[in-house]
């Protein structure tokens, strides 16, 4: 048995959340592998949204194991909250969720220390979604950090206060920034007390154990490959490695076990917080996507950027992440729009430019499109491929043609049965 990838492919929110759910029956374990609350993930069915930060967005289908893998960062209290909005829904997390005792904790002072070192950089701010990703990351590489199984520690509390006894001593330097941790902290412990109920593994064991026993496990990508930390747009990234490579480090799955990889994106493209974005639109196109879109951000609620696919990044991620297959999203959404474009190549310099280029962030790059007909029909009842529009089909081939790699799962809108089987 192999695991397979199901990664973002652009900058995030491509609808990874809801492609897992759709794929979820096929598996038997739903495992994520790295990122922290920084994601949202959306589900939507029977009437009902879900947004899921750390918890796999494989929880709603019973019969189904969720691991939160060693290369997760968790903060206590979102984790907390997310149980909480899950209470309703009588799922037994308690057997069905399971947490690598590797992953790594945020503290209250990493979000502290986040929103510091955002404050600092002014108008080059990362546009962090300020849940102190960064920070706990840097402490995990920096060999400070405060894991799951420490909480199982009779030093835990001892752990705790030399981390965050060393977090002070940073923020002193940040002399503007003014904070308030005692409250903080008690949610914190008490974010803690709720992580005790659940159990505690070494996902690399648990992972590999259910690999020899024939089981079938789907690794679960936050954030997307324009966001990973070594191929994304840096500085304007995330910490952690969100391509197919990751799910190796961050759940202990050698790279001869890694299975099939479905690579997501949108039929168009969108970034939220800074960085450079080639394809972005500053017209009312932009204006209209993101109003029938509803592009904004799950977790911070910020408007997203947005722009048309661009060929050359989805190119670049398709190559770096070794994506077999692919799901298209949001094709929906372009139904306004009389002419659809994409973004083949790039103009820097005078030069014309096909491979992603290593800087783009101190250069004006011109994108170059083609331009294909709009379909102008409502696709979001459509039940077949087959029924949609000539147009749309073309669309789809079109991007299959241009990205080598065949387009299976074609979604038309948020809810679970708005998906579309292209085989
Ligand atoms: P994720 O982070 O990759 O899981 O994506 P997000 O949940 O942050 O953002 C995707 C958004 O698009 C969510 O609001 C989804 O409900 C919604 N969505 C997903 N697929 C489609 C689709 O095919 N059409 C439309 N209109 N919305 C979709
Ligand atoms: P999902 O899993 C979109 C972006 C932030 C910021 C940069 C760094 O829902 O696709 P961080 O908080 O990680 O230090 O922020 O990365 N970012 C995301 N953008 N979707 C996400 O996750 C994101 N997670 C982080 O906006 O630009
Ligand atoms: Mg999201």
């Amino acid at each position: 048995m192999k695991v397979d990838v199901l990664l973002g492919l652009q900058w995030g929110d491509e609808g990874k959340g809801k492609i897992v759910d759709v794929l979820t029956p096929k598996y038997d374990i739903i495992a994520r592998f790295q990122g922290g609350p920084n994601a949202g993930h959306t589900l939507e069915f029977e009437g009902i949204k879900h947004v899921l930060h750390t918890i796999p967005s494989g929880i709603f289908h019973s019969n189904v194991m969720n691991l939160v893998g060693n290369g997760v960062v968790i903060d206590p209290i979102i984790f907390k909250g997310e149980l909480d909005q899950l209470k309703p829904f009588n799922i037994d997390h308690e057997k069905r969720l399971l947490i690598s005792k590797k992953a790594h904790l945020i503290l209250p002072t990493h979000k502290l220390l986040d929103a510091a070192s955002e404050m600092s950089k002014g108008k080059n701010k990362i546009g962090s979604t300020l849940k102190g990703i960064g920070p706990t990351y840097m402490d995990k590489t920096g060999r400070n950090g405060l894991r799951v199984g420490d909480i199982l520690s009779p030093n835990f509390e001892k752990k705790y206060k030399t981390l965050v006894a060393k977090h002070i001593n940073i923020l002193k330097h940040y002399e503007d920034f003014k904070y308030e941790l005692k409250e903080l902290e008690a949610n914190w412990f008490e974010g803690i007390e709720t992580m005790k109920k659940l159990q505690f593994v070494d996902s690399e064991n648990y992972i590999n154990k259910a690999l020899n026993e024939g089981k079938k496990i789907l690794a679960e990508g936050a954030q997307g490959t324009m966001l990973d930390i070594d191929f994304g747009t840096y500085p304007f990234v995330t910490s952690s490695n969100t391509i197919t490579a990751g799910t190796c480090t961050g759940l202990g799955v050698p790279p001869n076990k890694i299975g099939n990889i479905i690579g997501i994106f949108k039929a168009y493209c969108t970034r939220v917080g800074s960085g450079p974005f080639p394809t972005e639109l500053h017209d009312n196109d932009g204006e209209l996507m993101r109003k029938e879109g509803h592009e904004f951000g799950a977790t911070t609620g910020r408007p997203r950027r947005c722009g048309w696919i661009d060929l050359v990044q989805l190119k670049y991620a398709i190559m770096i992440n070794g994506v077999t297959e692919l799901s298209m999203m949001k094709g929906d959404v372009l139904s306004i729009f009389d002419e659809i474009k994409a973004c083949t190549h790039y103009m820097i310099n005078g030069e014309k430019v096909t491979d992603f280029p290593y800087d783009i962030n101190d250069h004006d790059i011109t994108p170059i499109y083609e331009s294909i007909p709009g379909w102008k029909e409502d696709l979001t009842k459509l039940e077949k491929l087959e029924d949609s529009p000539d147009t749309f089909v073309s669309y789809v081939n079109y991007l299959e043609k241009q990205l080598n790699v065949p387009i299976r799962v074609v979604s038309v809108g948020p809810d679970r049965k708005q998906t579309l089987s292209n085989a």
